[in-house]
C-alpha cells in the first residue's frame, strides 16, 4: 500500500450539473417563498409574480431532485449512500467527535485502487449522513409545499401538520410555517455543507468533475 495520490474523475458532467442546478433553484426557491411569507417578507418582487414563479420553481425543482436521486442509484453512486451505510456513519461520527474531543486525529477511509480503477471506498462516512439529512429536508419541503399548492390530494400531509402545531388557526397555515421552517433550516444546512466542502477541499471536484485521492492499492 503506496501513500501517494491519483488524479481521479470523482463526478459526472451529469451529476455536477444536477448539483448546481438543484442549488440555483434553491437560492430561486428562497428568494421567491420569502416574496410570499407571511412572516418575513421580502419585498423583491410582486407577491403574484413571487407566487406564481415560486409554484412553478417548487414543482420543477420537485422534478429536479427526483431525476437526481434516479440517477444517484442508475449512476450506481447510490452504493456509497445506501441505508445500510447509515448504522457505521453513525459509529464512525461518533468516533470523529470523541477523536476531535481528545485532539486525535481520524483517518480518511477514501482510497482509489490504481489497477482495478476504482474507489475502494469514495465518501467519508460522514457525508452519508449528510446525504440523508438532504433527503429528509427535501422531502418536507416537497411534501409541505405540495399540501400548500394541492390541498385536496396531500390533505394528510396539512392534517399531520397541524396535529403537529395545533395552536394555528387553519391546518393550511400550521403547514406553511412547518414549510418556512424547514427553509431556514435548509439555509442553515447549506451553510455548513458549503463550509465542510470548502475546508476540506472538495470544492474543485464539483466543478472540474477530478480530484487527487490517495491510492489504495489493497482492497479494503
Ligand atoms: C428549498 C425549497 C423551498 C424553499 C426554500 C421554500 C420557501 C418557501 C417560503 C419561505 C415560503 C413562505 C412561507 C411563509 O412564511 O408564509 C413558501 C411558501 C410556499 N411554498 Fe415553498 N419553498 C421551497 C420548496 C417548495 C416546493 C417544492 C413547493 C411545491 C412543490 C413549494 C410551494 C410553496 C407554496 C404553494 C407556498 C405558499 C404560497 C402562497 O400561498 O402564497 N415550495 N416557500
Ligand atoms: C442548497 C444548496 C445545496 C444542496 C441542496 C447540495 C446538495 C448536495 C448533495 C445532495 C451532495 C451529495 C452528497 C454529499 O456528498 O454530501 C452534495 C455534494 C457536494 N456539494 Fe453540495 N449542495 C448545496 C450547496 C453546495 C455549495 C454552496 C457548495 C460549495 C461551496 C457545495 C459543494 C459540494 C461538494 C464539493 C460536494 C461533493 C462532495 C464530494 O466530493 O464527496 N454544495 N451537495
Amino acid at each position: 500500500m503506496k501513500s501517494d495520490t491519483i488524479a481521479v474523475k470523482r463526478h459526472s458532467l451529469l451529476y455536477r450539473i444536477l448539483h448546481w442546478l438543484i442549488v440555483l433553484e434553491v437560492l430561486l426557491l428562497l428568494l421567491s417563498g420569502l416574496g410570499v411569507s407571511e412572516y418575513i417578507p421580502l419585498a423583491l418582487l410582486s407577491r403574484g409574480v413571487a407566487r406564481s414563479l415560486h409554484i412553478l420553481l417548487g414543482l420543477t425543482w420537485t422534478g429536479t431532485i427526483t431525476f437526481f436521486v434516479y440517477y444517484l442509484m442508475m449512476s450506481g453512486e447510490y452504493r456509497w449512500f445506501g441505508v445500510s451505510k447509515i448504522a457505521p456513519a453513525i459509529d464512525f461520527f461518533v468516533h470523529e467527535v470523541r477523536s476531535f474531543i481528545s485532539g486525535k486525529k481520524v483517518k480518511s477511509p477514501v482510497g482509489y485502487n490504481r489497477d482495478k480503477k476504482k474507489y475502494t471506498e469514495k465518501v467519508v462516512p460522514t457525508e452519508v449522513l449528510a446525504w440523508w439529512g438532504w433527503f429528509t429536508l427535501w422531502t418536507i419541503m416537497v411534501l409541505t409545499g405540495l399540501a400548500l399548492i394541492f390541498p385536496d390530494g396531500f390533505g394528510f400531509i396539512n392534517r399531520l401538520c397541524y396535529a403537529i402545531l395545533p395552536a394555528f388557526s387553519t391546518a393550511a397555515a400550521a403547514t406553511r410555517f412547518i414549510h418556512l421552517v424547514i427553509s431556514v433550516g435548509i439555509v442553515i444546512y447549506m451553510m455548513i455543507h458549503a463550509y465542510a466542502s470548502w475546508t476540506f477541499g472538495m470544492v474543485g471536484s464539483m466543478i472540474s468533475g477530478s480530484n487527487d485521492e490517495p491510492v489504495a492499492d489493497v482492497e479494503k
